[in-house]
């Protein structure tokens, strides 16, 4: 199974209908699609980027999904999630997922930074629920990618809740998944 397969995979097992969910990082709107199916009409799913092709990008694949009004797309940098998602979803974000990285097809200067990327951790488990989770795909392949995997690493370590980390295969370059659910506390 492909990391992005088994990011949906663990998704789907923490989301019902009527949830809210967050993507950090819309890109071509896979990710964010897939969470406005599980989550239905009756949830809702806040997607960050800032790139406006991304945006455009997510729109146009969202326009031939069944729901589209439980979506709201900030064109607008992840770390920025107390000034745009309401305070009412606070620790009711049932799952976040960061797909991190440049967008495919794209410029790939434009991209994730191990600065940007720890604020919106930090911030976004705060926003977490307690029966939430969060999934964290991280790319070494790219300029920049191994910094920012190591920053995860030592985030993940830092939190006080058990984390999962999945290769996508052995080579020192493949992407890594981390997943962190909020209830497997550290005692
Ligand atoms: C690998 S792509 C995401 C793929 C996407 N989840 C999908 O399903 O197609 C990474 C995206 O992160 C976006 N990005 C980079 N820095 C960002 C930031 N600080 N805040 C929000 N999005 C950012 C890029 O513009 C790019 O579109």
């Amino acid at each position: 199974m492909k990391l992005t397969e088994k990011v949906h995979s663990v998704l789907s097992q923490h989301l019902s209908l009527g949830d809210c969910a967050v993507d950090m990082t819309a890109g071509n709107g896979w990710d964010t699609l897939f969470l406005s199916k599980s989550v239905g009409e009756s949830g809702h799913i806040f997607s960050f980027d800032i790139q406006k092709a991304a945006i455009a990008q997510t729109k146009k694949l969202m326009s031939g999904a069944e729901q589209t009004s439980n979506l709201t797309l900030f064109h607008s940098c992840h770390t920025k999630i107390e000034q745009k998602i309401p305070p009412s979803f606070y620790q009711k974000v049932k799952a976040i997922t960061f797909n991190l990285g440049y967008l495919p097809t794209s410029n790939k200067t434009i991209i994730t930074t191990p600065q940007s990327t720890l604020c919106a951790l930090e911030k976004s488990y705060e926003w977490m629920a307690q029966d939430g989770v969060m999934t964290i795909l991280a790319y070494r392949g790219h300029s920049g990618g191994l910094e920012e995997t190591q920053t995860i690493t030592e985030w993940t370590n830092r939190v006080p809740v058990h984390h999962e980390v999945i290769m996508g295969n052995e080579s020192p370059e493949s992407p890594v998944l981390y997943v962190i659910k909020k209830s497997e506390r550290i005692l």
